[in-house]
């Protein structure tokens, strides 16, 4: 938690941030954040592509990463989380966006790809991350000739 708090911290002053956050009289219910990608960001490190081409080039204005999306369990199952990420990607100005899940967590996998994100593969987690594996999805979020559920 020591280093989730201090790489959240750092993320929070990085530019592009931005969070929403779902409110109930007051108190937080659910929230969502992310930022761009940086040209040096080691995003993408260890993933395996059968053609990758420039996919894991990134620009600092490509890529939108979404690093958490939590709903507390009581609000769950209405609509909330969904909303929440929608909020979030409906307004960025990237290409694409881009999110981590628990590999061994086929559940929000499903969930992830029925919201129209498409898993591109696996990448070792790096020292200090909480799982030794990631599944990563993408979606398009501008005109590419792909569909997108969010524009
Ligand atoms: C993932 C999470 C944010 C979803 O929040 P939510 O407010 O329940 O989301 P929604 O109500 O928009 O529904 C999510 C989907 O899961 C389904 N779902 C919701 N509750 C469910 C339940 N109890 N059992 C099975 N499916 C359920 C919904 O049908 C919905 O699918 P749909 O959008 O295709 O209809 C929430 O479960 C959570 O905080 N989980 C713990 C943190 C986490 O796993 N975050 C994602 C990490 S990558």
């Amino acid at each position: 938690m020591g280093d989730h708090r201090r790489r959240t911290l750092r993320q929070a002053e990085s530019a592009g941030f931005e969070a929403v956050t779902a409110r109930e009289n007051g108190v937080l219910v659910g929230f969502v954040y992310g930022l761009p990608l940086s040209p040096r960001s080691t995003w993408w490190e260890g993933l395996q592509l059968a053609r990758p081409g420039d996919f894991t080039v990134e620009t600092g204005r490509r890529t939108f990463a979404v690093i958490d999306l939590a709903v507390l369990p009581s609000h769950r199952g209405r609509g909330l989380g969904r909303r929440l990420m929608g909020e979030l990607l409906g307004s960025r100005p990237e290409e694409r966006a881009t999110l981590a899940t628990d590999p061994g967590n086929p559940e929000t996998q499903r969930m992830y790809e029925r919201w129209g994100w498409n898993r591109v593969g696996l990448t070792p987690g790096a020292k200090g991350e909480t799982l030794n594996a990631f599944d990563l999805y993408v979606i398009a979020l501008r005109s590419t000739g792909e569909a997108s559920s969010f524009r």
